[in-house]
């Protein structure tokens, strides 16, 4: 398996890290004045910029949407096996603790003769993805190019010589792709001194890794950023794990950035260097993030080739994820993990063909949009430019009827393949009904354009200043935390509770259809059961049950009208706990 590194969330020490709004993202409301300088935490006094300069960086990066994420190194060679273990990935050598002079020996068959960048490009465009972010360096410490500062390179460690960057970038540039390097920054599992996850600094599971962390950082790491944005025109830097990364050692890092103006870079510098995006991994988070944000996620379960994992995520299930994280404001960056001879699994390549053409048809409701007005629909979810709704309908109503939880009047409505065509819209109390033909015309995701007058308006949630108990809490992260509205402050159990329950009276009985929660950042994931009960008389009555993912769960309930509700959490490592929590009212 992919070992998630716990030392993230060590490292940044944050409640939920990947969410952190990057530094420079100031919200909207308290933004200052155009022309006033922002003070932006670590970054150097070069990298400080207006709220109107910053915009103008971003824009390119807000407007795609969606990208396309590679894991490619020798890695691919091991292709996930070792010994008899198939799980591995990119971790494959920490993980397996392989010694250096061992895992150097797969670079001798590292010879990716059918690697064709120009393809790989035109498949990514073709895909509908308007951005690419390739590994240029991973914790292997294996660098993509030719690099000065370490002989673990391509050009000297491979049959193949060559540089396979420059051409990807030169590719990408044609296509009218952005590009963009991943680097793992402290994480270098061959230099000696560089940081090995579960090892001390300066330690590893090799006498070939003892060194200086500081000397590494200086005489391989410093000097390969430099190499990367010197010699390549990247938009993206993308770095990773940052283990033992304090103040004095980013400095110079983020100095660095200034050689490529207009540079976006994500939030995994360190924790103080903001960065532009913030990173959530391997899913949707639940409740949304503010500011600038981007999934990563594999399409499998391994970032680098493994040739035995086919557990692939259907491409409905993608284009879902896709419109899901757009109607929350995020991109969302796909990952292939291409094999040792340079090329796409054709389980990937299928994918993309997928998405591609329902983007090709529907990519108005995904590219440059912003985040939908609703927290939760129950048939699908939202995207929005200005007044313009875009309704992503997942489950196509039987009856003909699609309801939208709005105020406000229509302007318009039709579906987005026929704008011509218009569609009946009424008010019924609450909400809009939009009368939608028999057959949807997309059968994993129909678009319904809605035309608004004025700001969208809104219910607001029924859990939103409702009174929150609980069974037991650990000091500092109480009930009323799950209630803030914001995943950032948790209720968490204390630490012998396996159990633990959070009572929430709304006030007044309430319809309710449906719930969601975040899930604290806790490593390892803990998955938790989860009863949600509703209180019937002096009885309580389970409507929902299971186990989540580590990271939150929502999911639609036959619907009930109640006043109070219990949340029951179990689980087997860690305590209990809830980052947030929100319960829907039936559109
Ligand atoms: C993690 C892993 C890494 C992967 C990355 C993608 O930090 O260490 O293998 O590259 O996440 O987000």
């Amino acid at each position: 398996m992919t070992r998630m590194p716990e030392l993230l969330a060590l490292t940044l020490a944050a409640a939920t890290w990947w969410a952190v709004a990057p530094a420079q993202a100031a919200p909207a409301k308290d933004a200052p004045a155009e022309g006033v300088t922002v003070e932006t935490g670590a970054e150097p006094a070069a990298l400080k910029e207006t709220p109107a300069q910053r915009d103008a960086r971003m824009a390119w990066w807000r407007e795609a949407k969606f990208g396309l994420f590679l894991h490619w190194g020798v890695y691919a060679v091991p292709a996930g096996k070792y010994g008899d273990n198939t799980g591995y990935g990119e971790w494959i050598m920490n993980s397996a603790k392989i010694p250096v002079a061992d895992y150097r020996k797969f670079a001798e068959q590292f010879n990716p003769v059918k690697y064709d960048p120009v393809l790989w490009a035109q498949t990514a465009k073709d895909a509908g993805m308007k951005y690419i972010v390739i590994t240029s360096k991973h914790h292997d410490g294996f660098a993509l190019y030719p690099s000065a500062a370490s002989r673990w390179n391509v050009a000297d460690a491979t049959p193949y010589k060559k540089d396979l960057l420059g051409p990807l970038v030169n590719a990408a540039h044609g296509e009218g792709l952005k590009i963009g390097f991943y680097y793992s920054q402290a994480q270098d599992w061959n230099n000696p001194g560089g940081a090995k996850s579960g090892f001390k600094e300066g330690d590893g599971w090799d006498a070939a890794h003892k060194g200086d962390y500081d000397a590494y950082l200086n005489h391989v790491a410093l000097p390969q950023v430099r190499e990367l944005l010197t010699r390549y025109p990247v938009d993206i830097l993308w770095w990773d794990t940052p283990m033992y990364m304090d103040a004095k050692r980013i400095a110079p890092f983020a100095a660095l950035l200034k050689l490529r103006p207009g540079l976006v870079t994500n939030n995994r510098l360190s924790g103080s260097f903001g960065g532009d995006t913030a990173t959530p991994e391997q899913f949707v988070p639940v409740t949304g993030i503010k500011g600038d944000w981007e999934t990563c996620m594999t399409m499998n379960g391994h970032w680098g080739y493994n040739a035995y994992d086919t557990n692939w995520k259907s491409s409905a299930d993608l284009i879902h994820k896709l419109a899901d994280i757009c109607a929350k404001g995020g991109n969302f960056l796909l990952n292939i993990g291409p094999t040792a001879e340079g090329e796409f699994p054709p389980a990937c390549v299928e994918r993309l063909r997928d998405m591609g053409r329902w983007l090709r048809v529907n990519g108005e409701a995904i590219y440059g949009t912003s985040a939908g007005p609703f927290v939760q629909l129950s048939w699908g979810t939202a995207t929005r430019k200005g007044n313009k709704l875009f309704l992503h309908v997942f489950d196509w109503p039987a009856d003909g009827k699609l309801k939208v939880p709005l105020q406000n009047n229509a302007k318009s409505a039709a579906l987005l393949v026929a704008p011509d065509k218009p569609l009946v819209v009424t008010r019924e109390s609450q909400r809009l009904v939009i009368a939608v033909p028999a057959a949807a015309p997309d059968a994993v995701d129909a678009v319904v354009v809605l035309e608004i007058e004025g700001e969208p308006v809104t219910l607001p949630l029924p859990t939103v200043g409702a009174k929150a108990t609980a069974s037991t809490t650990l000091k500092g992260s109480e009930a009323a935390n799950a209630l803030d509205g914001t995943a950032g402050k948790r209720w968490r159990a204390p630490t012998d509770v396996k159990s633990a329950w959070l009572e929430l009276d709304l006030g007044q009985p309430t319809a309710i259809g449906g719930f969601g929660l975040d899930e604290p950042d806790v490593w390892p994931r803990m998955h938790q059961q989860y009863t949600l009960e509703v209180a019937e008389g002096a009885a309580w009555r389970k409507v929902a049950e299971g186990k989540t993912d580590g990271h939150g769960i929502k999911q639609n309930i036959t619907p009930v009208t109640a006043q109070k509700f219990r949340l029951t959490m179990g689980c087997d490592k860690g305590s209990p706990g809830v980052a947030e929590l929100q319960l829907y009212r039936p559109e």
